[in-house]
């Protein structure tokens, strides 16, 4: 009888190298293909650029491929198990790194019935690594971008956002890469904030700014960057007008866009009730996210409502009976804000909201209760978590520390540590020299 071959793989960025490993385990026996689905894939590295169903198609196309089927982890046992092959044939570039605990897993199933693990050596001169190096250079298109905050969302256990408010930061977002625990982290997506926008303009943040001049800033950043990115659209303004806002938005590539529901003269929500600010009535801003809902093109763009309840006071019981009309009206995700020092009264929201009977995706905004981590939060049930304004606030005492020490110096000469020496500066950009 013919002898039965696993291989398990991203199949993301297709290359000779994969096709050397079809090719080798074609020839141990009948080959079944396991395609890493979104989430397999996220809970250790990068999304895929294609979704699962693009991957698969494009394996089973390959000859030597008998069929496909889904390899819903990155453990391969489940799969193993159930199919019992007598070959695994992987690429032996997983030795070391977060798949070496899979790699033994492998052996030790295997032998369980005496199957074996077969490596193929590193084929030189092409990685995903080089890939996806180039397709960043390259950049996306405004669909692609716009439906990837959708497919982080299913995919991730949580979504890192981090505030942007302009090009050369969302540059900063892109690349930045941590390794934590042998795993790969990265920001998935950029915020676009009102109150950074508007503080980059010396304005205050009280829906002030146009239209205009913010998707200007969010259409350069756009041009030298990957990632999707998240609409600060404050109270959206009328429903008449917020209509207009999702469609230009659409347009540029933005995933998603977050409104609050408050009414009249907005002020930024970490001053709570030291200012006169107004929560708008559930019935008129549920008519503002419906209004919203329709007026989109798109299938994935996301109306996320915002709850601003507990920023003014109002109680538990207010934030819940909101997010069930909000989750009625349409909304495709709910933020709830908090501005106390604890994460406690945004976690007992989470406790709650868990029993409702429709649930939407969840986004927190920790600015003001700082302690508790990204992991913490989506513990409690959290999806996405918004790092909502540091970048602005990082760089700015730096530029006040030089602009001070220039006066008192009389010279650049002592601020120069605070500064990026000028040939990092001039390697910064791709194409400057
Ligand atoms: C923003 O970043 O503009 C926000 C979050 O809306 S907050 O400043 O906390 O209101
Ligand atoms: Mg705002």
């Amino acid at each position: 009888m013919k002898k039965s071959v696993y291989v398990g793989m991203s199949a993301d960025l297709l290359h000779p190298g994969h096709i050397n490993i079809i090719d080798q385990a074609a020839k141990l026996g009948d080959v079944t293909v396991g395609v890493l689905t979104d989430k397999a894939i996220a809970s250790y590295k990068r999304l895929p650029y294609l979704s699962y169903q693009q991957r698969k198609t494009v394996v089973e196309n390959i000859r030597g491929v008998a069929r496909v089927v889904a390899q819903e982890t990155l453990d391969y046992r489940p799969n193993l198990q159930e199919l019992r092959p007598d070959y695994v044939v992987h690429g032996d570039d997983w030795k070391t790194g977060v798949q070496a605990k899979t790699r033994q897993q492998v052996i030790d199933v295997l032998a369980q019935w005496g199957g074996e693990l077969v490596e193929v050596g590193y084929t030189p001169g092409i990685s995903s690594t080089q890939l996806h190096g180039s397709i960043k250079e390259v950049g996306t298109t405004p669909d692609i971008r716009l439906k990837r905050l959708r497919r982080l969302i299913d995919a991730k256990n949580i979504v890192r956002v981090l505030e942007s408010h302009t090009p050369l930061c969302g540059l900063i977002i892109e690349h930045a890469r941590e390794v934590v625990d042998n795993v790969p982290r990265e920001f998935d997506a950029m915020w676009s904030s009102s109150l950074t926008d508007s503080t980059l303009k010396g304005k205050p943040d009280i829906e002030a700014l146009d239209l205009t001049a913010r998707l200007q800033t969010i259409n350069d950043t756009f041009e030298v960057t990957t990632k999707p990115l998240i609409y600060d659209a404050d109270t959206g303004g009328k429903p008449e007008h917020f209509a207009f806002t999702v469609k230009s938005l659409e347009r540029l590539g933005v995933s998603a866009t977050i409104i609050e529901d408050k009414i009249g003269l907005k002020k930024n929500s970490l001053l709570g009730n030291q200012v006169a600010q107004q929560q708008e009535s559930i019935e008129e801003f549920c008519h503002k996210i419906s209004v919203g809902k329709k007026a989109q093109i798109t299938q994935d763009f996301m109306i996320i409502a915002r709850i601003e309840s507990l920023i003014l006071d109002k109680g538990m019981g207010d934030a819940l009976e909101r997010a069930g009309a909000y989750i009625g009206a349409g909304a495709d995700a709910i933020m709830i804000h908090s501005r106390q020092g604890s994460a406690d009264e945004v976690l007992e929201f989470c406790r709650l909201y868990k029993q409702m009977e429709k649930q939407v995706p969840l986004v927190a905004v920790p600015s003001s209760y700082n302690s508790i981590t990204d992991e913490e939060l989506a513990s409690a049930g959290v999806n996405v978590v918004i790092y909502a304004n540091h970048m602005l606030r990082a760089a700015y005492p730096a530029m006040q520390k030089v602009a001070h020490s220039i006066l008192r110096n009389g010279r650049t000469y002592e601020s120069e540590g605070e500064c990026m020496p000028l040939n990092e500066i001039l390697n910064l950009i791709p194409g400057t020299r």
